[in-house]
C-alpha cells in the first residue's frame, strides 16, 4: 500500500543542496517570492502540513502553530528562532530546530568587518570619492579610531562572541565580556575578563552585541546605557535589531553620546525608507547579512533539511532547540 508522503513547506528559496535532501521524500512546496508570505499563508500551510522550514521573521506565533493539527517540526534556516514561539510550539507537541554553528565564523566575520568599517569610516570614504568630495590628502581629513590596541566589549559570549574573540585577539585587542553565565574559554584561551554590563559600557571603546534576542535582551541597549559608552565609542550590532532601543540608538549618534555604529540588523526590516539612519555618516549599514556567504547558506539549507527529515523520520534532530517537547505520533 503507497502512503503519502509527508507535506513540506519552504518559506523562500533555499539553496539546492536542502532543497535536494527533502526532494523525494517529501512532498515539497516552495514559496517563490523573495518577500516574506504573510502570515495568512503560514497559517494555511501550518494548517496542511507535517513539517515548515522558516527564516527569521517568518510570523510562526501561537495561532499559525495551534493551527498545525499535523505539524510535527518548524525548521528553523538560522541560528536566532526569536519569531517562533518556542513555548507554545512546545505545548503543542511540535519540535523546533535551529542552524548554530555552521555560520559561526560566518557572521563573527561581518561583525568585524562592520567594526573595522565604523572604526576607519570606510563606507563614508567610499560615498565621499563617489561625491566628488575628495579633494586632498589632509593631517586632519577623515580620522578614524584605532582597534588594534583597543577595547572591545561583547555582549554575550557563545558561539558567536568567542569567534569575534579570536578575531579582536589577533587584533591586539583588550577583551571584555558580559553575559548571563561566565566563559572560562572565553578567560583561558582569549584572555577575556567578565564584567557587569554598566563597567563594560564605560570603558569600552567598541560594543559588539552577541545575544540572542529574548524577553530579558530586548531594549537592553537603551539610553542609559548608551549614555554611559565612551563618546569616542563604536557600537555593532549583528544580533537582533530589538536588543537596542532604536529611537535611543539614533539620538546616541546624533547627539554624540558615542562616535559611531555597524549594524546588520534593525527593529524593522527592511529597514523603512525615511528612516533617520539613512541620512547619518557615522552609522554604517548591512541588510542582515550576517551568515550570507555562498558557502554557509548551503551548509545551513543541509542542516535544515537534516533537521526536518530527522523529525518526519521520527527521530531526534540534531539541532533540537525544544528538547522536552512531547513527540506527536
Ligand atoms: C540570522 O539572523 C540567524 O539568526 O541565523
Amino acid at each position: 500500500m503507497k502512503t503519502m508522503k509527508p507535506m513540506v513547506f519552504v518559506s523562500r528559496n533555499i539553496p539546492d543542496k536542502g532543497l535536494d535532501l527533502m526532494k523525494g521524500k517529501v512532498s515539497l512546496e516552495v514559496w517563490p517570492g523573495e518577500d516574506n508570505p504573510g502570515r495568512d499563508v503560514f497559517l494555511e500551510k501550518a494548517a496542511s502540513c507535517d513539517g515548515l522550514v522558516v527564516i527569521p521573521g517568518d510570523p510562526i506565533d501561537s495561532e499559525v502553530l495551534a493551527a498545525g493539527k499535523f505539524l510535527k517540526i518548524v525548521s528553523c534556516y538560522a541560528v536566532g528562532y526569536d519569531s517562533i514561539d518556542v513555548n507554545a510550539a512546545t505545548e503543542l507537541g511540535i519540535m523546533v530546530t535551529n542552524t548554530p554553528d555552521v555560520l559561526t565564523e560566518t557572521t563573527a566575520d561581518l561583525a568585524f568587518g562592520l567594526l573595522l568599517a565604523a572604526a576607519r569610516r570606510i563606507g563614508e570614504g567610499d560615498r565621499v570619492i563617489r561625491s566628488g568630495g575628495w579633494k586632498h590628502w589632509g593631517p586632519r581629513f577623515m580620522l578614524g579610531q584605532d582597534v588594534s590596541g583597543a577595547t572591545l566589549g561583547l555582549i554575550g559570549m557563545g558561539r558567536i562572541g568567542q569567534a569575534v574573540s579570536r578575531r579582536a585577539k589577533s587584533f591586539g585587542m583588550n577583551l571584555l565580556y558580559y553575559a548571563r553565565h561566565r566563559n572560562e574559554i572565553a578567560e583561558r584561551e582569549y584572555g577575556a575578563r567578565y564584567m557587569e554590563m554598566e563597567t563594560l559600557l564605560t570603558v569600552s571603546d567598541f560594543v559588539s552585541i552577541h545575544c540572542p534576542l529574548t524577553s530579558s535582551t530586548e531594549g537592553l541597549i537603551g539610553e542609559r546605557q548608551l549614555r554611559a559608552m565612551k563618546p569616542t565609542s563604536i557600537l555593532v550590532n549583528t544580533s537582533r535589531g530589538r536588543v537596542v532601543v532604536e529611537k535611543e540608538l539614533v539620538r546616541a549618534l546624533q547627539e554624540g553620546w558615542i562616535s559611531g555604529a555597524g549594524l546588520d540588523v534593525f527593529e524593522k526590516e527592511p529597514l523603512p525608507p525615511d528612516h533617520p539612519f539613512l541620512y547619518m555618516e557615522n552609522v554604517i549599514l548591512c541588510p542582515h547579512l550576517g551568515s550570507a556567504t555562498v558557502q554557509t547558506r548551503e551548509k545551513m539549507s543541509v542542516m535544515a533539511a537534516e533537521n526536518l527529515l530527522a523529525a518526519l523520520d521520527g527521530h531526534t534532530p540534531r539541532f533540537l532547540v525544544n528538547p522536552t517537547v512531547r513527540r506527536k505520533d
